[in-house]
């Protein structure tokens, strides 16, 4: 099995390490060290509190680890003024180099900390969840949320290095481990048709499961193409945005209901069931596509309905914000077939509202 793969991105191309990736990360730090290299790590509470030593083993001092409550809250301008006035305090200059060790909240935040800290510093992901492992941390995209709504300041920051060493995952809820399956689910769903016939023919998934390793780097392969390709979601049609399939509902789910009462996981399982649903009213695949796609997600322990009926007014303002729209007109990535996505322009509002109700909105 390969041990690394590149994200090729010019001078800016960096590895993703998979076996053998906590001994690169101490050899990593051990020679910024050596370069006499200031190094600071922003760490979940989370992920900590569940790896007590992993930090430090790797070779961090206690005095360079800054310790964020976990959750979507801390992805806020308050925890970004936190972690820069830590790295100044430790006196990170402009060679030395921040860690991010967590899920997708602290790689974002600990991402647009590096940033824009003195004009933007060397960053380094070690994603500690299966939805950090197979998506965020590849691929650059940093930020924050603002009470106006989520993401909305950031920067695209790639990191010099990704090291997923899966046995963090040991210790991952079950919940937020299925809430990572649905982007495992999405990739197949969107670029991998065997991914996804491999997804239909088991049961189950969880963190026992042997392919686990090789189904996450099949997934950071398939970003790690799409990034190379269209790195900041600049192309005309298909690129970067295809890696949001189901997501502009999933985003409408979070924003309606309210961050928190869906994980982005569970909101994505039922936007890509709803991007199903649309491609067959596009006349692109067939019917019987949907009760495939719902059949894995039932089966990783992820909703396929609303919880609670949301106001279909409400999610269709939501998805006129989404960032996906072009020209003030709806844009939703659908799929040709599995394993092949599509961006679907202008999509007609009344079918879209239909589609709501399909996720029991009314
Ligand atoms: N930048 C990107 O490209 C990108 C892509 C997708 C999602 N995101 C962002 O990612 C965020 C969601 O990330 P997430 O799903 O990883 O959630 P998260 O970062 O909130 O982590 C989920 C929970 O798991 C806990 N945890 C993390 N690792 C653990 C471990 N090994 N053992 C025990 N507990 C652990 C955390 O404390 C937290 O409570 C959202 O803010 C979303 O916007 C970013």
């Amino acid at each position: 099995m390969t041990e690394s793969l590149t994200v090729e991105l010019a001078n800016r191309s960096y590895p993703i390490h998979f076996n053998g990736a906590l001994s690169k990360l101490a050899s990593t730090i051990k020679e910024l060290r050596k370069g006499k290299n200031n190094v600071c790590v922003i760490a979940d509470i989370g992920s900590h509190g569940a790896h007590p030593n992993f930090l430090i083993q790797a070779g961090f001092l206690e005095s360079e680890i800054l310790v964020l409550p976990s959750g979507e809250k801390t992805k806020s301008i308050e925890c970004l003024n936190q972690s820069l006035r830590f790295l100044a305090k430790n006196n990170l200059n402009r060679d030395s180099a921040l860690f991010a060790f967590g899920g997708g909240v602290i790689g974002d935040l600990a991402g647009f900390t590096a940033a824009s800290y003195l004009r933007g510093i060397d960053f380094y992901q070690i994603p500690t969840t299966l939805l950090s492992m197979v998506d965020s941390s590849v691929g650059g995209k940093t930020g924050i949320n603002l009470p106006e709504g989520k993401n909305l300041v950031g920067a695209f920051w790639q990191p010099k290095a990704v090291f997923i060493v899966t046995e963090l995952l040991q210790t991952l809820p079950m919940r937020e481990f299925s809430a990572g399956m649905a982007e495992v689910i999405k990739y197949g769903m969107l670029a991998d048709k065997s991914l996804f016939c491999e997804l239909e023919s088991s049961d189950f998934f969880d963190t026992q499961t042997p392919s686990l390793p090789s189904i996450i780097r099949r997934c950071c392969a398939i970003k790690a193409q799409v990034v190379t390709n269209d790195e900041t979601e600049t192309a005309i049609s298909g690129g970067r945005a295809l890696l949001n399939l189901g997501h502009s509902f999933a985003h409408a789910i979070e924003n309606v209901a309210g961050y928190g009462v869906y994980l982005h996981g569970e909101a994505v399982a039922i936007g890509l069931i709803l991007a199903t649903e649309l491609s067959v009213k596009l006349g692109q695949i067939k019917e019987s596509e949907i009760s495939r796609v719902r059949a894995i997600i039932e089966s990783n322990a992820l909703p396929t309905t609303l919880k609670d009926p949301l106001s279909i007014s409400d999610l269709m303002q939501a998805l006129q914000r989404d960032k996906k729209n072009r020209n003030g007109k709806l844009r939703f990535v659908t799929m040709q077939a599995i394993g092949k996505a599509i961006t679907s322009e202008d999509v007609d509002s009344q079918m879209t509202e239909m589609i709501w109700t399909r996720a029991g909105a009314k």
